[in-house]
């Protein structure tokens, strides 16, 4: 299996005057699931993009399967991942051509096929048109959930070796909201994932969780070593999660 994921030494700020990520390290093994927490303005967003290479870091490495990125042209880095994420870009089209957009050469037969995977089938065949129902100009004629449902068609279809999922913070219907859960575990499922977490159980699962705070990783294991270390991780744990029950997701 391959997506193996490799920050070594990386430094990077967006201005010079303001440094910002300083000295990252973290090894990913491929199949992970990483988790990336911490409050806002930690880095989160930016070591996405770093890893991506949106930007190129200013000192350090980042590999991919032992290859530098940097020694890579970048539609073969970015070729590698699939993106899910919270304000999910649908595209006035039909349905189907909107999951079609993981993969053009796709079939329809892989389009619903993709659309299953990701819990969205059954939605789908209550529309009028079904998979030729036209999303409107603003996307306001699906609802927020089955919009991130049709973006995870869309990574089900592109395959990608490694995917970033960014986490809806806004909270949809329990029945939806397990249909994403479902969907979600399954595109997963046997590929190197980063999650901007806000899901207690995404977090909890994690084989790493980084925690983030201004621009470093303070602290990194999985849910199990964190708590007991009793440190940042443990206490936004308890201020996010402390009554747990509420959130309805464990
Ligand atoms: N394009 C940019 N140009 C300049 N500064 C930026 C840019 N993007 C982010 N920053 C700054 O870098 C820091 C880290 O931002 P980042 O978006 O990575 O945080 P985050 O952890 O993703 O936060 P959030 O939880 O709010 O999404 C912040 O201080 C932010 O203001
Ligand atoms: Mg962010």
């Amino acid at each position: 299996m391959s997506g193996k994921v490799v920050f070594r030494d990386v430094s990077f700020s967006y201005r010079p005057d303001q440094p910002l990520i300083s000295h990252l390290s973290f090894t990913a093994n491929p199949g992970d699931t990483v988790a990336i927490v911490g409050p806002t303005g930690a880095g989160k967003t930016t070591l996405i993009n770093l890893l991506m290479r949106f930007y190129d870091v200013d000192s350090g490495d980042i590999e991919i399967d032992d290859v530098n990125t940097k020694t890579v042209a970048l539609e073969e880095v970015r070729r590698q991942f699939g993106m899910v994420l919270q304000d999910a870009w649908l595209y006035h089209a039909t349905i189907a051509d909107n999951i079609r957009l993981g993969q053009l050469e796709a079939t329809d037969y892989e389009v619903v096929d993709a659309a299953k995977t990701a819990n969205v089938d059954h939605f789908v065949r209550t529309l009028p048109d079904g998979y030729q129902f036209v999303i409107d100009e603003e996307a306001q004629n699906v609802s927020l959930g089955q919009k991130q449902l049709l973006t995870i068609a869309r990574a089900v279809l592109a395959d990608p070796k490694i995917l970033i999922l960014d986490e809806a913070t806004s909270s949809v219907d329990t029945r939806l909201e397990q249909l994403l859960q479902e969907a979600m575990d399954r595109v997963m499922q046997g590929r190197t994932s980063f999650v901007i977490a806000h899901r207690l159980s995404t977090i909890r699962h994690a084989d790493l969780i980084l925690v983030m705070n201004h621009g470093q990783i303070i602290e990194q294991g999985n849910h199990e070593q964190l708590l007991e270390q009793n440190g940042f991780y443990a206490k936004l744990y308890q201020s996010q999660f402390g009554d747990a029950d509420d959130l309805g997701t464990e």
